[in-house]
């Protein structure tokens, strides 16, 4: 169990401002004091939120929602990598103990492909979603649930499909990359369904449909800098642009 202290914190946060998709951002610099070491990078910035609210500011627009490195929905730069330097955690799962020793922490927005700053450090990734609905979801008859051994799945399968599908959609993948490619992403939602027997039926066209859609989004091809591995905060490996690279040549 962690030791519960009364200390506390100061951290300098230069933060990416940008009141609109079509206004000029800029930096602007914060002191954040008397946080606890034990607060999260998020909470932090609540904190700040309320002082700025207090002082008539605008509060810096951020995306949040499960705070548990589940759904995806946080992300932005820090200090020039996304979800910041500690491999395998989302923004969310930052705290300020992590960076007692930082000074200053620059956040900024996830740019890349055709990300666009909506506000501060929000962007729009609702390309992604449309990747989703080109084929991230095999066609099933309605009526009622298959006995649940109905289809048997060979363990080592199951097991590959469960790591693909630990992808949580957070974009951080395009920030990273050079070329702003979805590769990374698109290939784990393609290989998770694509691998199962339940998947298999439709893996041609979801394979073809899913790739399409990337490059009709404007994400980059894969530039095969394996960025988007070292960030990715589930650990999707670089080897599952590989499955689906094999499955796009051979349909
Ligand atoms: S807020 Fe859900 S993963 Fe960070």
């Amino acid at each position: 169990m962690r030791e519960v202290t009364n200390r506390s914190m100061e951290i300098r946060l230069k933060i990416w401002r940008q009141e609109s998709p079509e206004s000029n951002g800029y930096f602007e610099e914060f002191l954040v004091e008397n946080i606890s070491p034990e607060a999260s990078l998020l909470e932090a910035l609540d904190s700040l939120n309320e002082r700025l609210t207090l002082e008539n500011r605008r509060p810096i627009s951020f995306d949040s929602d499960c705070r548990e490195g589940i759904c995806g929905t946080c992300g932005f730069v820090i200090n020039g990598r996304p979800h910041g330097p500690f491999p395998g955690v989302t923004t969310c799962q930052l705290h300020m103990r992590m960076f007692e020793k930082a000074g200053l922490l620059v956040l900024e927005p996830f740019r890349g492909g055709p990300f666009k700053v909506l506000k501060d450090l929000i962007v729009d990734r609702s390309g992604l979603d449309r990747i989703i609905q080109a084929g991230g979801f095999i066609s099933v008859s309605t009526g009622s649930a298959p006995e649940a051994n109905s289809i048997l799945v060979p363990k080592n399968l199951a097991e590959e499909a469960f790591n693909a599908a630990a992808c949580i959609g957070c974009g951080a993948c395009v920030a990273a990359c050079p070329n702003g490619s979805a590769m990374l992403f698109t290939a784990a939602k393609i290989k998770h369904l694509n691998i199962l027997p339940q998947g298999k039926a439709e893996s041609k066209k979801r394979t073809k449909n899913m790739l399409d859609a990337m490059i009709n989004e404007g994400f980059g091809a894969c530039s095969n800098h394996g960025e988007c591995e070292t960030v990715c905060p589930k650990r999707i490996s670089l080897e599952t642009i590989n499955f689906a690279f094999k499955e796009g040549l051979s349909s």
